[in-house]
């Protein structure tokens, strides 16, 4: 686990396959020794050596060469010329930090994060946390670096805690991880990006001199980038090599990356993003950074995903709904849009029932003025033009169907047109004498503010009491722009965004402790908040407003870089699509759908009888297999944005059963067969295949034979161990 060898003055950090070293120099200052394959021997005092002409080069500033060193921490204004881990503004106009180590601790478990979503550790669970403390003499400011080992979940956590005994100052730069490669002008580094309906596409470039980020600045984690980066060799493949993950769990501003100076040292930070940043740390208070996820992986990207799955949805994801089996669901949006009633509901239930279906959820329309995407917004109470009998007449008759009932809200919205923003129009993000911009004809409420999140856990919970409602999509359908709050004084406007999302948080801590049995599912524009924050409260996130399968093959493919299927809420929609006008075949949209959190977009009235076979197939299948594609382990065998398909293996937890779904999303005219190798299965077992036997070895060293003769014909295997 975690050891401080003192002759050596080297901290090791140990889970059962990786090892994680930090070593102290004499001048008190920690530097990155070592990330990889767990190592069986201790690392000997020669470290130091190797560091020498670093530490002694021309580019000395100072008494150590913080420029050059692979630091573990790196405050600016001692020469390190890369981005550092802590900025501040001190009173006297002083930017220079100067941290030196002052003692550790190693505890037993792991310390919440006030405030903040996190991983936790539970009873019987070898969990340790080492706290590092550093120490600026002349500002009288504490440093704590916390790491986190879950040893048996190979993953490591981190976070920076800053505590003021001088006087007030501002914080600027507060990165969660700053992690030093050496010798590394050969890696990669990886990310997801997207927009909207095009969220998380692999990015993988070659890491050049400079500073390779991506971040978000907008208030919300974003489509257009993820929390999220790897950085590997250039040789890793998605199933051998080293991947190294690092992962926020944050929904705001981020900033992430990887910065290569002149001498070979790899920086990868993650962290929230310094420009949108400034937090006014007065004395005797203290600040704490949202917590990184690091894993890294000696089997290839697939590897590192697994142990991201693992952690993420047994030991972040949290509450009720964590290990139990989810919904099949059916959602009216595409079926119906604006245009519903009550009748209407009930017979789009009635019909999804016939096919096995169990909750009808009742999306955006229900409420206030809300004829259309124009009105409405922040005023939660029934419109009686279309639901006469209130949410509680629906629910009974849902339920008299044998399903449950859910609802959609966008609580951290306001329409003007709304009785909310008539009462407290100062209510919403805004900066003085600028006139707040409108996205979706809506303006973000200021979460930052205690009013605001009192009033939205007070409207929603009270609509939650009224009926019996057991599932709530959580949606959020725009950015932020023109940032600033009306409940701040102007020398802590800096802080408004992160304000925000504390406010957020405690927003979504009370309501889903106080509604426990509520299943709750994250929305933001499709997949724009897809992050391990929001995880921490709700289970589950619609990935895309993207439902065409071909897409969402590619969606899918790229979101599970990190985030397990489990997460992933995936529906059957209608054709032509409403998004990209796209026909794919029903049993294709099907098949895609399945491994996530199956549902439905759709009117299943107006499906044909064949297309009603193949939905109540894919629900019973659903039903059989969801606990192996989203507890099982996960090995991605062709990649989607490199190939004509994605193929995406999945062994259960008892290693029995292994699916293999293989997703063509194009097809050369003369079609195409080969051989695709499975990975993870053992060498000396049989496994059957449509009543044939292969050995484990056969099928990873030679593959199942496949052919792609049919545009969209996609296909699900279920191998059996024998
Ligand atoms: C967003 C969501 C959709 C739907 C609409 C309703 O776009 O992503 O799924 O709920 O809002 O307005």
């Amino acid at each position: 686990m975690i050891k401080f060898d003192k002759n050596n003055k080297v901290f090791t950090l140990d889970t059962v396959k990786t090892t994680y070293a930090i070593g102290l120099m004499d001048e008190g200052v920690l530097v990155h020794l070592y990330w990889g394959k767990k190592l069986k021997n201790p690392i000997n005092a020669e470290w130091k050596k190797d560091f020498i002409w670093r530490s002694h080069s021309p580019f000395d500033y100072g008494d150590y060469s913080t420029n050059v060193l692979p630091l573990e921490f790196s405050a600016y204004g001692g020469g390190d010329s890369r981005l550092p881990s802590f900025s501040a503004l001190y009173d006297d106009g002083s930017r220079v930090s100067k941290y030196r180590f002052k003692g550790y601790e190693i505890v037993n478990g792991k310390p919440e994060i006030s405030g903040l979503p996190s991983t936790y550790a539970e009873k019987g669970d070898r969990v340790q946390t080492l706290i590092i403390n550093l120490f600026d003499e002349l500002k009288n400011v504490d440093i704590y670096l916390n790491y986190s080992v879950f040893e048996d979940l190979d993953a490591i956590t981190r976070n920076v805690k800053i505590v003021n005994g001088g006087n007030t100052f501002k914080l600027h730069t507060v990165l969660s991880a700053t992690t030093d490669f050496f010798g590394t002008d050969d890696m990669d580094i990886i990310h997801l990006d997207g927009a909207w309906a095009r969220e998380r596409y692999v990015t993988r470039q070659r890491i050049v001199k400079g500073n390779q980020n991506i971040k978000s600045q907008i208030g919300v984690s974003s489509s257009y980038h993820n929390p999220f980066i790897a950085v590997c060799d250039k040789n890793t493949t998605e199933n051998s090599g080293d991947a190294y993950g690092f992962n926020l769990v944050y929904s705001g501003n981020f900033t992430a990356g990887a910065e290569l100076n002149p001498y070979g040292t790899l920086r990868a930070y993650i962290g929230i993003n310094p420009n949108e940043f400034e937090w006014v740390l007065e004395s005797g208070k203290s600040f704490e950074t949202p917590e990184a996820i690091l894993v890294y992986s000696p089997e290839g990207l697939s590897g590192m995903s697994r142990i991201f799955h693992r952690l993420i949805r047994t030991r972040l994801a949290r509450g009720k709904w964590r290990d139990k089996e989810r919904y099949a669901l059916i959602n009216n949006w595409e079926a119906t849009y604006f245009d519903f009633n009550e009748d209407k509901i009930v017979e789009i239930a009635k019909k999804a029932k016939e096919i096995g279906v169990d909750t009808m959820v009742l999306d955006d329309g229900w409420f206030g003025r809300r004829t259309g995407e124009t009105r409405g917004l922040g005023d939660w109470v029934e419109m009686p033009e279309r639901l006469p009998n209130g949410l509680k007449g629906l629910a009974d008759r849902v339920n008299a169907l044998g399903m449950r009932f859910g609802l959609w809200f966008e609580p951290e919205m306001v329409n003007p047109d709304s009785e909310l923003f008539e009462t407290h129009p100062d209510w919403i993000i805004h900066t003085k004498g600028r006139t707040p911009s409108k996205i979706r004809d809506q303006y973000t409420l200021d979460l930052s503010r205690d009013e605001v999140c009192e009033y939205i856990v007070n409207a929603v919970g009270s609509v939650l009491e009224k009926a019996n409602i057991e599932y709530v999509k959580w949606d959020m359908n725009r950015q932020m722009s023109e940032v600033g709050s009306a409940g701040l004084p102007s020398e802590n406007q800096g802080e408004v965004m992160h304000r925000y999302m504390l406010g957020l948080y405690r927003v979504l801590d009370t309501l889903t402790k106080k509604f426990p049995n509520v299943l709750f599912e994250a929305c933001a524009s499709g997949g724009a908040r897809y992050d391990g924050g929001i995880l921490h409260y709700m289970p589950q996130v619609w990935a895309s407003d993207d439902t065409d399968a071909v897409e969402r093959i590619l969606i899918q493919y790229g979101t599970s870089f990190v985030y397990p299927y489990s997460s992933m809420g995936a529906h059957v929609s209608a054709c032509p699509n409403h998004q990209n006008k796209r026909t794919t075949p029903f049993e294709m949209r099907c098949q895609v759908a399945i491994a996530g959190q199956f549902g439905f977009e759709l009117d299943l009235n107006k499906c044909s009888g064949e297309e009603l076979e193949i939905a109540k197939k894919a629900v019973e299948d659903y039903r059989r297999l969801g606990e192996i594609f989203h507890k099982g382990d996960l090995y991605r065998l062709r990649s989607p944005f490199e190939t004509q398909m994605a193929v995406n293996e999945f062994i259960s937890e008892d290693k029995k059963k292994v699916l293999v779904c293989i997703y063509p999303h194009s097809m050369t005219t003369a079609g195409h067969d080969e051989y695709i190798k499975l990975a993870g299965l053992e060498e000396n077992a049989n496994y059957e295949l449509n009543g044939k036997i292969y050995g484990g070895d056969y099928l990873m060293n030679k593959g199942i034979y496949f052919i792609n003769d049919s545009l969209y014909k996609t296909r699900i295997l279920e191998l059996n161990k024998c």
